[in-house]
């Protein structure tokens, strides 16, 4: 029998929690259809749940949540759609930034969101210098983002003030729009689609990747624990044995 004292045996490691999680937030449309509802209320209810996995994640410890709230390529999608989107971003900047503020959330945004309308500009930039002092967690929101614009960008930048032997990983790292947040721990999208489709390519190198079948809509502080579980038990080796 081991003599080791009990305290010893029954102290498991505590569970990994990933410092930073992306989500590709997917599936809006299809909980819309599936309630033969308008899309506008899929994305509707997509902000509810970011709202609520917002809070989960700084109750789980996590350090960094970056949300894939409108890609480049999502101005290929219906004027009227887009039009919505911009509206509840607009929507959730007026709600909650009181609630992230008071709870020492750092707002960033990652992508070009510049090319918005001047007022939302205006908007995201008051949210941003309203919560840049905290020291809390970070939401970043991903607006008018792409993977392959960031790194072509970061390239030119490089060219332009280095020698060739000079561009290492490292430079390149320190160009990209996440530069001050954590490590890309998990990367999780929603709704049974297996891409990544332009998120954080760079960064993803060595995230751990699931790929859930719920909707974004359906996606709440339960399930984003789920995923924090699941990370947990995946064995992360950066190549190594
Ligand atoms: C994908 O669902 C979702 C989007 C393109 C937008 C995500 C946006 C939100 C959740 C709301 C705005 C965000 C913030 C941070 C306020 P889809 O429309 O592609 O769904 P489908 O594939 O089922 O059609």
């Amino acid at each position: 029998m081991s003599t080791a004292p009990l305290s010893a045996v029954a102290s498991p490691a505590p569970p990994a929690i990933p410092r930073h999680v992306a989500i590709i937030m997917d599936g809006n449309g299809r909980w819309a259809k599936a309630r033969h509802l308008p899309r506008f209320a899929g994305h509707k209810a997509g902000v509810d749940a970011v709202r609520h996995v917002t809070r989960a994640a700084r109750a789980l410890g996590i350090e960094a949540l970056t949300l894939y709230a409108f890609s480049s390529e999502n101005w290929r999608r219906p004027e009227e759609e887009v039009n919505d989107l911009m509206g509840l971003l607009r929507l959730f900047i007026r709600r909650d930034l009181d609630e992230l503020a008071r709870e020492n959330v750092r707002l960033r945004v990652i992508g070009d969101y510049r090319r918005f309308a001047p007022d939302l500009v205006e908007l995201v930039d008051a949210a941003i210098a309203r919560t840049a002092a905290n020291t809390g967690p970070i939401l970043a929101i991903a607006l008018n983002y792409g993977a392959q614009a960031e790194l072509a960008a970061a390239a030119r930048r490089l060219a332009a003030r280095l020698a060739p032997e000079d561009i290492t990983e490292a430079a390149i790292e320190a160009e990209l729009e996440t530069r001050d947040l954590p490590p890309l721990d998990l990367m999780i999208r929603t709704s049974g689609e297996h891409r990544l489709s332009n998120f954080l390519l760079w960064q993803a190198a060595y995230a751990e990747l699931l790929f859930v079948d719920t909707l974004w809509p359906d996606f709440d502080g339960e399930a984003l624990a789920d995923a924090v579980a699941a990370f947990g038990r995946r064995q992360r080796r950066y190549g190594g044995l």
